[in-house]
């Protein structure tokens, strides 16, 4: 198991939706944090040795039945411990406070006063401070020992605590952007609290990953399935620096790809000095896509043919030990479970079935405990270029989900070139950068249209840009109406079979960010 070794805070999850970001927060202190669903095993808790604990907050009320419970361990540690939200009130309740509604929920913006200034967690914090609040119930007792720390309006206990036995509650949400002095409040938590060393940083991470590569791997050789993407990228200059050419990446030409990029992607890893081979299989893809409209199943056949691909020529290549993946921290999060041997899912294209049995691999994830802003600091300390690190996400089977209808050649030529418009446009704009992700969408519609003196009858390109931090919610973008309309005047005159452009202004939700 390659798991960091360094001073480590857990968060346990009581269901809140901020969960992860409490985690990124302290991590982005340079301490270690990790994130364990509140009933976890114990075992696998505290082999971390957690230099302290946070808990999360949650939807459940800490009175009723069934609500999810402190475990046992996190005060029998003697570690300090921050409850946040519902963690505040499983603290108090937990001590012998009293937890009960609020006269009123309280959601939004709050003003705190600090009664405890001298408290190491409010060392150099100001008061009043703006947090943010949302909750229902409320500490109405305090437990033997604590006292209030902070109050606002509608929260006399806004924060409490036991410095004695470090102790902590807070009320609000210090995770999230709308307390802006948050960030500050959990790396004081963290460092001065804990008494953790912050040592989770690109250098020291690169190398603690690359020393365990090697010792894994010893003079065995590793496949890595390589798209261009961060997360691979990062991965497989990691697997390089560790054991040098027994690293052998596969890049496979879907023909799904936008243009100029297969040749873009295989010249920049070989500039990396990647040991790549470059596998041509576009016939096969459209073979396998002839004839399909329905999205799923384009998806369940690009991902077939994917694998049928990638075992041709693993074995052709072969024989590997390993198997390198760019998997990342909150793929983990979300399929909790053991690492396996592979009869893994080939992550770029997660909706694939798996590898056939005899070709079986052992995993290796060295990003596997990483959020991707920390897999693209790393990449930038492995000296991979900017343009790599900074790359929209691409979904995983390409165009195929932007080629609405049945995929041609033809049309995902059309495709391609109305999206190289796309890219040029915003690139000489400066907009490139300002958005998460904007891309041409070909639709199986026909309008008619007049250019010249000749009546037109062709297809129809969706412009989408959005922007998101998560990709989980995303609005779209109000572009410029001259970079709209130059993008439009340019795909209608320079791309055979599209006479029409239209803008797509809708969030997600209800939208996705793709169109399939
Ligand atoms: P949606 O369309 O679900 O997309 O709002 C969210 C993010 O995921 C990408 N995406 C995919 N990535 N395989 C992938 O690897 C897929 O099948 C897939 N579908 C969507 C999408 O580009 C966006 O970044």
């Amino acid at each position: 198991m390659i798991r960091p070794n360094h001073d480590a805070l857990v968060v346990l999850d009581f269901g809140s939706q901020y969960a992860q970001l409490i985690v990124r927060r302290i991590r982005e202190s340079g301490v270690y944090a990790e994130l364990f669903p509140w009933d976890a095993d114990p075992e696998e808790v505290l082999a971390l040795r957690p230099k302290g604990f946070i808990l999360s907050g949650g939807p459940a009320s800490v009175y009723e039945a069934g609500a999810p419970t402190l475990p046992t361990y996190v005060l029998e540690s003697g570690r300090p411990v921050l409850g946040i939200c519902y963690g505040m009130q499983l603290l108090a309740h937990a001590l012998g406070g009293r937890v009960a509604p609020a006269p009123a929920r309280e959601y939004g913006r709050a003003e705190i006063e600090i009664l405890t200034p001298a408290d190491p967690l409010w060392h150099g914090l100001p008061s009043p401070m703006t947090v943010w609040m949302s909750h229902g119930d409320r500490v109405e007792a305090l437990p033997p020992g604590f006292r209030a720390m902070a109050r606002s309006p509608n929260a006399p206990l806004a924060a409490i605590g036991d410095p004695e036995r470090r102790l902590y509650g807070v009320q609000f949400h210090p995770e999230v952007a709308h307390t802006p002095l948050g960030r500050e409040l959990l790396r004081r938590f963290a460092l001065d609290l804990c008494g953790c060393r912050p040592t989770w940083i690109p250098p020291a991470i690169a190398e603690e990953q690359i020393a365990r590569i090697r010792e894994r791997v010893g003079g065995e050789r590793v496949l890595c399935a390589v798209s261009g993407g961060v997360d691979s990228t990062v991965t497989a200059a990691l697997v390089h620096r560790a054991v040098g050419d027994r690293l052998t990446c596969l890049f496979v030409d879907t023909g799904l790809l936008r243009q100029g990029e297969a040749e873009a992607v295989v010249r920049a890893l070989r500039g990396l000095g990647l040991p790549i081979v470059a596998v041509h299989a576009a016939e096969t893809f459209l073979e396998a896509l002839r004839g399909i409209t329905d999205p799923e199943e384009k998806r369940v056949r690009i991902g077939h043919a994917f694998i049928a691909v990638f075992t041709e020529h693993a074995r052709r290549l072969g024989p590997f030990r390993f198997l390198a993946q760019g998997t990342l921290y909150p793929d983990v999060i979300e399929s909790r479970g053991p690492e396996r041997r592979a009869a893994a899912r080939i992550k770029t294209h997660h909706n694939v079935g798996g590898l056939p049995p005899d070709l079986s691999f052992e995993l290796i994830e060295p990003l596997r405990y990483l959020f991707k802003d920390e897999a693209r600091a790393l990449g930038a300390h492995l000296g991979l270029p900017a343009e790599l690190l900074r790359r929209q996400p691409f979904p995983g089977p390409g165009l195929a989900v932007r080629c609405v209808g049945e995929v041609t050649w033809e049309r995902l030529e059309r495709l391609r070139a109305a999206d190289a418009i796309v890219q040029e446009e915003l690139a000489h704009s400066g907009w490139a950068d300002r958005v998460a992700q904007a891309f041409a969408v070909l639709l199986p519609v026909r309008s008619v249209g007049v250019m010249g003196d000749a009546r037109t009858y062709e297809e129809v390109v969706a412009i989408r840009a959005v922007a998101t931090e998560d990709f989980m919610t995303a609005s779209w973008v109000p572009l410029p109406h001259e970079i709209l309309d130059r993008i439009a005047t340019r795909i209608v005159n320079e791309v055979p079979g599209v006479n029409r452009v239209l803008y797509d202004i809708t969030h997600k939700p209800p939208a996705t960010i793709e169109w399939e």
